[in-house]
C-alpha cells in the first residue's frame, strides 16, 4: 500500500479523536453511567455548548485561572461575546432560573454529559476539549444531600470496577466564616508576598484561598505558615462538617479530610470535594465538586442552595486502562454474507438488508475474493456466515457456516432470517 501523506491539517492541539474501538469504551462507560444516575433519581438535561461569556465570568468567577486564561470566547457575527463552556455548572443554573423550574417543585437532579473546552497547558490526562459528565441537585440545603452528590461520585466509578481512587472532602466555609478565613491568609502571608509565584500575588488580593491550591513549590511552602480553615469555621460550617463526615461513614464511604482542597472555581461554599485517582500521575482528579448556595443569586434568581460535581470522562478512561479493567468490546458484526463470485453480488446485498432488519450483517463492499471475505468475516468476529454461490443462487437454498464449530448447515432464503434470529439469540 501506498504512503498516505499526513493532511496538512490536523486535528488542534489539545483535541484528538476518539476511534473504535476506543469509541465502544465511552459508550460503555456512558451506559453504566446512566444507569447509576437513574438509580439515583437524575434526568438529562442538554444545555447548548456555547453561552453568553458573562455566565461564566459571573458564576465560574472572575478570579478564577478558568476566566482568567482558559476561556475560548469570541465574538460572534452580532458582535456579541460568547464562550466555549468551560464547565456545566452555570449553563444547569441558568437554565433552571429561564425555564422557571424550580417554581414547580422543590428540588430537581440533572445529569449532563459532554464536552468542555478550557485553554489549559495539554499534558496526559489534560486536554482542550474534554468531556464531563455532571449532576446537580437544585434546591437542596440537606447534608444529606452534600452525602448523596458524593456517593453518586463514588458509585460512577464503583459502577466501572474502579478502586483505586481516595475521596478528598472539605468545607471552605461561607460568607460569614470565609472572609475571616481569607483575612488570616492575608495576614500570615503578608510578609512573604515577593516569596509568592505571579499568579498568587494576585490571588492575594483577590481570593487567598486560592493560594492554598497553588502547586509552586515555594507558594506551597509558604502555604504551611496558614492554620487550616476548619479551625476558622462558624458553628454551622463546622456542625455541616462534622455530619456530612458522619453520613459519609454511615454508609461506608472512605475519604480523607483535606484542609488544603479549595476548588478552582469561585462559586462554593461549605461542602468541596475531590476524587482523585492513586495512578494517573499530576492530573489525578477524576472529578469534583461541593455545595454552591449563592450561584443562583448572581445570576438574579432568588436564594437556591444546591450541590453537585463533574467527573472527566478522559481521565476516568485512563484510570480504567491503569486499573487493566476489562470493557466488552462488541464483535463487528454477527453474520457476514459471502459471495463465491461476483454474480452473487446482487443476492449477497438483498440478503443483508433482509438481516438488518433484525440482526447485525455485514458483506462485501470492497469485491474481495471469497478467501479475503472469510477472512473479513473473522476479523470482525462474526458467528455466522451465509455463503451465497451459484449453486444456492439456482436453488434459494443457501449455505449458513458457524464460524466456531466450523459446522454447515443448508437453509432457504424463506427461513434464513428467523434460523438465525433462533442461533444468535437462543
Ligand atoms: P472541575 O473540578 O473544574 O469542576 O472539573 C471536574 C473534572 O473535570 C476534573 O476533576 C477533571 O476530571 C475534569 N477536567 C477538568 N479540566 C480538564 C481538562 N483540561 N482535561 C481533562 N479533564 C478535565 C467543574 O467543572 C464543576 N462544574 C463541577 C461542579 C458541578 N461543581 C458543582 N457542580
Amino acid at each position: 500500500m501506498e504512503q498516505e501523506e499526513r493532511p496538512r491539517i490536523q486535528s488542534i492541539r489539545g483535541t484528538r479523536d476518539i476511534l473504535p474501538p476506543e469509541s465502544e469504551k465511552w459508550l460503555w462507560l456512558e451506559g453504566k453511567f446512566r444507569a447509576v444516575l437513574s438509580r439515583f433519581g437524575y434526568s438529562e438535561i442538554r444545555t447548548p455548548i456555547f453561552e453568553h461569556t458573562e455566565l461564566f465570568q459571573k458564576g465560574t468567577g472572575g478570579s478564577t485561572d478558568i476566566v482568567l486564561k482558559e476561556m475560548y470566547t469570541f465574538q460572534d457575527k452580532s458582535g456579541r461575546s460568547l464562550t466555549l463552556r468551560p464547565e456545566g455548572t452555570p449553563s444547569v443554573a441558568r437554565s433552571v432560573l429561564e425555564h422557571g423550574l424550580l417554581k414547580r417543585t422543590k428540588i430537581l437532579k440533572f445529569y449532563y454529559f459532554g464536552p468542555m473546552f478550557r485553554y489549559g497547558r495539554p499534558q496526559a490526562g489534560r486536554f482542550r476539549q474534554f468531556d464531563q459528565v455532571g449532576a446537580e441537585l437544585l434546591g437542596d440545603v440537606t447534608v444529606e444531600g452534600d452525602a448523596e452528590s458524593i456517593h453518586l461520585h463514588v458509585m460512577l466509578l464503583k459502577e466501572l470496577g474502579l478502586s483505586a481512587f481516595t475521596v478528598k472532602i472539605n468545607s471552605v466555609g461561607c460568607p460569614n466564616c470565609r472572609p475571616y478565613y481569607s483575612r488570616l491568609i492575608q495576614d500570615r502571608l503578608k510578609e512573604s508576598l515577593d516569596g509568592l509565584c505571579d499568579d498568587c500575588k494576585v490571588r492575594f488580593d483577590r481570593n487567598p484561598l486560592r493560594i492554598l491550591d497553588c502547586k509552586v513549590d515555594d507558594c506551597k511552602k509558604l502555604v504551611e505558615k496558614v492554620p487550616s480553615i476548619l479551625g476558622s469555621l462558624c458553628e454551622e460550617c463546622l456542625h455541616r462538617f462534622e455530619a456530612l463526615k458522619e453520613r459519609l461513614e454511615s454508609i461506608g464511604i472512605d475519604f480523607e479530610v483535606d484542609p488544603g482542597l479549595v476548588r478552582g472555581l469561585d462559586y462554593y461554599t461549605k461542602t468541596a470535594f475531590e476524587i482523585h485517582h492513586h495512578m494517573l500521575g499530576a492530573q489525578s482528579a477524576l472529578g469534583g465538586g461541593g455545595r454552591y448556595d449563592a450561584l443562583m443569586e448572581l445570576y438574579g434568581g432568588p436564594h437556591t442552595p444546591a450541590v453537585g460535581f463533574a467527573a472527566g470522562l478522559d481521565r476516568i478512561l485512563l484510570a480504567v486502562e491503569k486499573e487493566k479493567i476489562e470493557v466488552p468490546i462488541p464483535s463487528g458484526t454477527d453474520v457476514y454474507v459471502v459471495a463465491v463470485s461476483d454474480k452473487a453480488r446482487q443476492k449477497c446485498f438483498e440478503v443483508a438488508a433482509l438481516l438488518r432488519e433484525t440482526i447485525r450483517a455485514e458483506l462485501d463492499l470492497a469485491q474481495r475474493s471469497l478467501q479475503a471475505q472469510m477472512k473479513a468475516a473473522n476479523s470482525l468476529a462474526a458467528s455466522f456466515c451465509v455463503i451465497i454461490g451459484e449453486e444456492e443462487l439456482a436453488s434459494g437454498v443457501f449455505t449458513v457456516k458457524n464460524m466456531k464449530s466450523g459446522e454447515q448447515a443448508k437453509v432457504s432464503e424463506t427461513e434464513l432470517r428467523s434460523r438465525l434470529e433462533r442461533e444468535l439469540r437462543p
